[in-house]
């Protein structure tokens, strides 16, 4: 029994959402009702923002459900956890009626912000300290996490695996897992592993929210996590596997600079919603009545 609940009642199974960046401001305000089921933010960008970036945003909370996807929690970190954050995180959620709030599985600063998220070393120790931290912010916030599978370019320490280390925390916290499958391609690239083992080894029962996007090929052994680009076949291939695992559940399309029109964006996000009826063992004719079904 999971000692509070993660994710608002209505926001599971089969949905699709975009990232608001202020830069896409524009595009959002275009969209029609059904385009995308959900926006994603940063709370640290928008918490207190007023003038036109925070009427506009007040405009689209109204028209669409809004989730959380924090950067500078520091949830692995020493320093102390920034409890003036998190009070204004709470009310962010409360005020806007944010459906999750999610994290990376990351350290990003110690007497100050590293403004980069860094891996926590893969220990038992590490495992302790980071779900007593996750603990006290449920405890705060009254509802569960999501912490996400980072990418990282150098294992700090690996008396466990990567899988056991995730699978570790979340059960030792007893939280969420936001998957993001890009994030396993990368790593499988970068540190020579097999992404469908990995992603078989993880406590797949705990995911409630995922992410997918592309990312740079900088050489044949070496992939860049930037977000910046389409996501590639393998990777949707990685999304089609976790979707049979888990079943659908609400994914964002992460893209964060070098946007394309939003019209290859929703391309995007469609064939996101394509995977996630198949998923559910529809055929794509039947496609229609899964949308009508969300209420799109
Ligand atoms: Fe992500």
């Amino acid at each position: 029994m999971r000692r509070y609940v993660s994710i608002a009642k209505e926001f599971t199974g089969a949905k699709a959402g975009l990232g608001l960046r202020r830069g896409l401001i524009p595009d959002f305000r275009e969209l029609q009702t059904g385009d995308i089921d959900f926006f994603e933010v940063a709370p640290e960008n928008w918490i207190g923002l007023g003038g036109r970036f925070g009427r506009q945003f007040n405009e689209l909370a109204e028209r669409f459900p809004v989730s959380l996807h924090g950067l500078s929690l520091n949830i692995g970190g020493f320093a102390p956890l920034d409890w003036d954050l998190l009070g204004n995180i709470r009310d962010f959620i409360r005020r806007y009626d944010c459906a999750l709030y999610s994290e990376h599985l990351t350290a990003c600063a110690d007497e100050a912000q590293l403004y980069d998220l860094m891996p926590i070393p893969f220990t038992q120790e590490a495992v302790v300290h980071v779900a007593e931290r996750v603990r006290q912010v449920q405890d705060f916030l009254e509802q569960e996490i999501l912490l996400e599978n980072a990418s990282y370019y150098t294992p700090l320490a690996t008396e466990l695996s990567e899988a056991e280390f995730i699978a570790a925390v979340l059960t030792e916290a007893d939280c969420g897992l936001l998957l993001d499958v890009n994030n396993i391609h990368v790593n499988s690239i970068n540190h020579g592993y097999d992404a469908s083992e990995f992603l078989n080894a993880l406590p797949l029962e705990r995911v409630g929210y995922m992410h997918i996007a592309g990312h740079y090929v900088e050489a044949e052994d070496l992939r860049v996590d930037t977000h910046g680009s389409d996501v590639i076949e393998p990777v949707w291939h990685l999304l089609d596997l976790a979707y049979q695992r888990c079943g659908p559940v609400p994914t964002l399309l992460e893209r964060d600079f070098n946007y394309p029109p939003m019209v290859s964006l929703l391309s995007e996000i469609n064939r996101i919603r394509q995977a996630q009826t198949k998923a559910l063992g529809l055929c794509s004719a039947d496609a229609r009545s899964v949308d009508a079904r969300r209420g799109a």
